[in-house]
């Protein structure tokens, strides 16, 4: 496994080309995740381990990317600790008691691994599938995007609620933030131990947050999450949407790889990072809508920006979004997995 063209890039040791997986490729964007997903809820499907397994292999047999992602969500978490979770079409997550008062956050609890047992289930039966032939990455939320959904009660555009609760409550804020970092520490130990071969820490709605606000309620949570993590042999990414402004602070985290979202040059903020830390990007997923012609111009274009770079992964700079045509995600993968780094 530490052989493999994932590991070794996470590792920043020198590779052929670079590795590719994609974010959310688990997912919508395949009919065959429609065929499992007209059987079953989205919660019924993290919660059973043999679909979460099935899901999760279908990436692997029908693109064939470099590593796996665990089939879950980062909401589970929030879920063990309390919050009543439901997932409608449509709509997305929804917490149907979402958390605003010192007694909300009295309630939720922190002890909460045995109900999070059918995730290191679900692992234990993809590393039987996968047999060693590719990583499988687990993942969590980072505290503050978490936070925002148990705020707000399911997504937002504009996180209102989240920021004024920040900004009238920050003691409150700090003390939720405790909690689900607590949770989060415990459940990633418990990925490790029942196999992943690396992490992913999603912050993906950091962005909305100032400087300052993304060093006092996000960073200094992933700091700490990161710093406990039982981590040898396995490279913990840390990924957020705003990584293009807040990457020299990630860096101070430690992380292996810092997942970089399409907004900054990727060579630039490779280079500005200390040596050791790999980055994952950024392609604009946005561009895998588009004729074959441009998705491989793009790609092209950001192998030969990354031409001599050690430590790169290939990823969108966010998720795959479900009506981007498979046959296009087919394309890229095959475009990938053919390129060679000649010197
Ligand atoms: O990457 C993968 O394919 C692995 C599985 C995975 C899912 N969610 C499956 C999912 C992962 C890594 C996630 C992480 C996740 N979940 C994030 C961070 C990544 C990112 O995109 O920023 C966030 C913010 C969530 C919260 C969430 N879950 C939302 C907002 C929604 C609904 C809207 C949407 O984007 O899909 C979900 C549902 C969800 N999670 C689905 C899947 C396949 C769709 C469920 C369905 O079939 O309706």
């Amino acid at each position: 496994m530490k052989e493999s063209l994932f590991m070794r890039a996470a590792f920043s040791q020198p590779t052929e080309r670079p590795p590719v997986w994609m974010m959310r490729q688990a997912g919508r964007f395949m009919k065959e995740y429609w065929e499992i997903k007209n059987k079953y809820s989205f919660l019924e499907m993290c919660k059973t381990p043999e679909i979460a397994a099935d899901v999760t292999m279908l990436p692997v047999d029908l693109l064939g990317i470099d590593a796996a992602i665990l089939f879950s969500d980062i909401l589970v978490t929030a879920e063990a600790m309390g919050g009543d979770l439901s997932f409608t079409q449509g709509v997305g997550p929804k917490f149907s008691n979402p958390v605003r008062t010192q007694q909300d956050i009295d309630e939720l609890q922190t002890d909460v691994l045995d109900k999070l047992q059918y995730v290191s289930d679900a692992i234990k039966v993809i590393q039987q599938r996968l047999d060693g032939k590719i990583p499988l990455i687990g993942f969590a939320g980072a505290p503050f995007t978490v936070l925002s959904y148990l705020i707000e009660g399911g997504s937002s555009k504009d996180f209102k609620l989240t920021k004024l609760f920040l900004n009238n409550h920050p003691a409150l804020a700090h003390q939720l933030l405790g909690k689900i970092a607590q949770v989060t520490i415990t459940y990633l130990n418990m990925q490790i131990d029942a196999g992943v071969n690396a992490l992913q820490l999603f912050d993906s709605w950091a962005l909305a947050l100032s400087w300052s606000d993304y060093q006092e309620f996000s960073h200094n949570y992933n700091v700490d999450i990161i710093s406990k993590l039982n981590r040898t042999g396995i490279p913990i990414i840390s990924f957020c949407k705003g990584s293009s402004v807040f990457a020299p602070m990630m860096a101070e985290a430690k992380p292996d790889v810092i997942s970089v979202d399409w907004n900054a040059d990727l060579k630039n903020i490779k280079e500005s990072l200390p040596s050791g830390i790999a980055v994952q990007g950024n392609l604009d997923p946005f561009v895998l809508y588009a004729e074959k012609a441009v998705i491989k111009k793009k790609i092209l274009a950001l192998f030969e920006r990354m031409r001599g770079e050690e430590g790169f992964i290939f990823n969108l700079g966010h998720g795959i979004m479900p009506d981007i045509p498979f046959d296009n995600v087919k394309y890229a993968v095959e475009l990938i997995k053919e390129f060679r780094y000649k010197i």
